[in-house]
């Protein structure tokens, strides 16, 4: 038997709208796109993406929503409108996928949930950083317990030092680099918890970007299993870092220029466990005189996996009944993150 294809529609012809169709015209035995809409005509003349120029014009989503036969819909829009655009496509009866920032607010997000709760596997989340394929190799590497214990992971991504000036800088437009980069990094970073934070501290500031959004923050969360993530994204550092360091018991996990490189203590060779500090005078030297460690240094591979398997998992979820990695609840709590991040270090996001 023939598989189902769903057909799609993209609601917004940007920057990212034209990603979505590259990506989910790459399925064509599970989706097929046959419209699209955007309030800017220029984007659906001069401007639309290969992908879409032969699929049905909307100039809005609520012309596109009466495209016959039409299954789904993905919003690539500003970020506040985002959930008013996810609400109108699943009363329309339709599968919405939404972009990061799902929600701009905790009590939007709910809204959201409770329609999605009217409209079971109508609700989606463009989560798609959960698939990037360093996040993958260093998560199955630190659940092999190569590491040891995970103590602290450390996540920074710099977007490069730019005087930024589009709305996606504003405030008004719920801009900044915290709800452009902040979904992705914290999203990582409760998977790499693996346990519900139980505090946060975070510092959210505006540098040198044009629009008074902020484009330095730094978020750490604390896990109920003890475990610390520093989370920190710049859009000011003209000397950027390395974007991953997991530090374990038992070594570290480092991600750094598109290189992975784990130093780990030999597992073959157990630690003495009967050592005892010497309280009296030492050796003239500083460390452990009784031990010494064998260390492993491997660079890892990290396959070349495509981050559209996003496309996979939620097709897999509406037509076989198999759940997508990306929960809602988890969105959820990306979205609390973020919300209490902002509180804390006092830097007010607009909303519109
Ligand atoms: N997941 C990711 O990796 C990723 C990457 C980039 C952008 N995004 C997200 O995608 C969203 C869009 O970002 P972008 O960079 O593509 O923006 P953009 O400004 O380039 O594109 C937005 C498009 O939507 C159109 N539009 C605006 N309101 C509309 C409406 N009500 N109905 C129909 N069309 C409308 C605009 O005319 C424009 O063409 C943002 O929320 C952003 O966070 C996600």
């Amino acid at each position: 038997m023939a598989n189902r294809v769903l057909k799609v529609g993209i609601c917004g012809v940007g920057r990212i709208g034209g990603n979505h169709a590259q990506e989910i015209g790459s399925f064509p035995d599970m989706f097929q796109l046959v419209a699209c809409a955007d309030t800017d005509p220029q984007r659906l003349v001069k401007e639309v993406p290969r992908e879409l120029e032969g699929v049905a014009k909307y100039h809005s989503l609520d012309e596109m929503l009466q495209h016959p036969g039409l299954d789904m819909v993905t919003i690539g829009i500003r970020h506040p409108d985002h959930v008013p655009a996810a609400i109108k496509i699943m009363e329309a009866g339709k599968i919405a996928v939404v972009e990061k920032p799902v929600a701009t607010s905790v009590a939007e997000m709910q809204r959201m949930l409770e329609v999605a709760k009217a409209h079971p596997h109508c609700l989606f989340l463009r989560h798609n950083r959960r698939f990037e394929p360093a996040f993958v190799k260093a998560k199955q590497l630190m659940d092999t317990g190569l590491i040891g214990d995970v103590q602290y992971i450390k996540l920074y991504r710099s977007v490069g030092y730019c005087r930024r000036n589009d709305w996606m800088t504003m405030p008004e437009f719920y801009g900044g680099l915290l709800t452009n980069w902040g979904p992705h990094l914290i999203d990582q970073a409760l998977r790499f918890l693996d346990s519900p934070v139980v505090d946060i501290w975070a510092d959210v500031r505006h540098v040198i970007s044009i629009g008074a959004g902020d484009d330095l923050f730094k978020i750490i969360l604390k896990a109920k299993n003890n475990r610390v993530a520093d989370i920190e994204v710049a859009g000011c550092n003209a000397m950027p870092g390395r974007e991953m360091e997991i530090i374990g018991s038992k070594g570290t996990i480092v991600y750094e220029n598109g290189k992975m490189t784990a130093r780990y203590l030999d597992p073959t060779i157990a630690l003495k466990n009967d050592l005892k500090p010497h309280p009296g005078q030492p050796p003239k030297k500083y460390g452990n005189f009784d031990e010494t460690l064998n260390f492993f240094t491997s660079e890892v591979e990290v396959p070349q996996l495509s981050m559209s398997v996003l496309w996979k998992h939620l097709y897999d979820d509406v037509v076989n009944g198999i759940p997508t990695p990306i929960r809602l609840e988890e969105g959820l709590e990306v979205v609390k993150v973020t919300e209490e991040a902002f509180r804390r270090s006092g830097f007010k996001p607009a909303r519109v």
